[in-house]
């Protein structure tokens, strides 16, 4: 690996999964102009993201990670990101409460647009166009134009994320994030639900909780963070050229930051360490992620580990494992040995979805519920047996009441997938499902503090 960086010392090594644009002129141009325009978000915050991972990595704070497969123009509205926050913030707040654990609260948001794909091309009835490779690039319609990837895209995609941010932000500090509006955050079609009475009865004894403080004499009201709370955002950088325009120097400490996300993750068909991706990563000074699968042997890990975190800064590297239920108990335990044999600091964190999608007998891509808890299940228990820590969820949901995953606690069938099947990409859970999983990683996580604590013996007398 050369010593020299410079945001654009990727374009000297083999890239993977870049789209053909035919038209570098306009890339080019697209490129500078997108450099020339204000950051998405300041280093500073980046460096609180990395802070606040820090303390996930020592076990004092869990990561919550989720949000769309792939955001879509067409579904750039108010409500969908207001029904996404929502949900989040439930499950923030199950985990907050239930696992009596603060939360490191990371959208896979307001930037995750290009997606990887297992072939450059797709053949539909003996015709074969470029791939879809997510709305920054091209149109999922398959003709000739919609496929041509094309660079005005990126500016698109540049301004839905700003958009997103700003409400998000808005929501996040200007009083929707309230904990006094806990009841609020319930969304109309899951009232009679069993996840709602159970959210409910949590939310009830929150209020409680809240209203004993206030009768004590606390003035809640000046007290931010239960007002507001701090939310981060994530994608996948794949198109380099755009995450490149978006680097920019920290004035206050000559670091380069990327600024297109708080954090940004390597996927897994792309995190070869002579390329490209890796080699515009080691450069940024973001908190970073990097997916391992099935095909990372623990040895390979370790060198990536040395280039992407040398001086193994707390917080800088979150790897998000994704094997599948059925493979998460061969290969997790060699890497968590790998990784505290060399005194590497990680956050380990879970991504149940990736490696549990299977096909449906009509032919949708589908992802069984109980699968996805398996493997966190199995995540937090192989964890606990090597004396780590799981640190975290990475998962992909949706605040919309769709029907993409198989199971959860209203038993969505294979029949059911065609009601509501609405992903331009992988199946995500659902509203209700969120929920679900939120409530079953609290007990999780009761658990595993239930193991690392010793219980306090009662105190004579009293
Ligand atoms: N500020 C705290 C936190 O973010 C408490 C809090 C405020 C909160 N609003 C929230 C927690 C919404 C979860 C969800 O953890
Ligand atoms: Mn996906």
């Amino acid at each position: 690996m050369s010593e020299r960086w410079s945001p654009d010392s990727w374009r000297a090594k083999p890239v993977l999964q870049m789209p053909a644009y035919p038209d570098t002129a306009a890339l080019a141009e697209v490129e500078a102009q997108l450099a020339s325009f204000p950051p998405l978000v300041f280093a500073g915050e980046a460096r609180n993201l990395r802070k606040a991972l820090a303390r996930v990595a020592a076990g004092e704070a869990f990561l919550l990670q989720g949000g769309d497969c792939a955001e879509s123009f067409a579904e750039h509205g108010a409500n969908n990101i207001r029904d996404f926050f929502r949900v989040f913030l439930q499950m923030a707040v199950v985990l907050t409460y239930a696992g009596a654990v603060p939360v490191v609260k990371l959208g896979r948001i307001a930037g995750q647009f290009a997606k990887p794909r297992s072939s450059p091309t797709e053949k539909v009835g003996g015709v074969e166009l470029p791939s879809y490779r997510g709305d920054i690039v091209n149109d999922i319609a398959f003709t000739g134009q919609a496929r041509t990837p094309d660079p005005q895209r990126q500016l698109m995609a540049y301004r839905q994320s700003a958009a997103t941010l700003n409400l998000l932000r808005a929501f996040a500090t200007g009083g929707f994030a309230n904990l006094g509006s806990v009841h609020q955050w319930m969304l109309g079609f899951i009232k009679d639900s069993p996840q709602s009475r159970r959210y409910k009865e949590l939310a009830d004894r929150i209020s409680e909780a809240l209203n004993f403080m206030r009768a004590c004499g606390l003035d809640l009201e000046s007290h931010p963070e239960l007002r507001a709370t701090e939310f981060y955002t994530s994608h996948e950088a794949l198109l380099l050229g755009y995450e490149q325009a978006m680097t920019r120097v920290d004035s206050t400490t000559g670091d380069w930051y990327a600024t297109s996300g708080h954090l940004i993750w390597i996927g897994d068909r792309t995190r070869q360490l002579d390329h490209g991706h890796v080699e515009y990563f080691r450069g940024i000074r973001n908190p970073i992620g990097l997916k391992c699968g099935p095909s990372l042997k623990p040895d390979e890990l370790l060198k990536l580990i040395d280039v992407l975190n040398p001086g193994n800064e707390p917080g800088r590297l979150t790897l998000i494992t994704r094997f599948g239920s059925d493979k998460v108990a061969d290969h997790l335990p060699g890497m968590i040995r790998a990784v505290q044999r060399e005194g590497r600091v990680v956050v380990w964190s879970c991504d149940p979805m990736h490696g549990n999608t299977v096909s449906s007998t009509a032919g949708y891509k589908t992802r069984p519920f109980d699968r996805i808890l398996s493997e966190v299940k199995s995540f937090f228990a192989i964890h606990a047996a090597e004396g780590s820590h799981a640190g975290g969820v990475h998962l992909e949901m949706t605040g919309k009441d769709v029907t993409e995953c198989i199971g959860g606690a209203r038993a969505i069938t294979e029949e059911d997938l065609n009601d509501r099947y609405h992903t331009v990409c992988d199946p995500r859970l659902n509203a209700e499902q969120s929920i679900d999983m939120a409530f079953l990683i609290a007990e999780l996580l009761k658990q595993e503090r239930g193991s690392r604590f010793k219980p306090v013996p009662a105190a004579a007398g009293l």
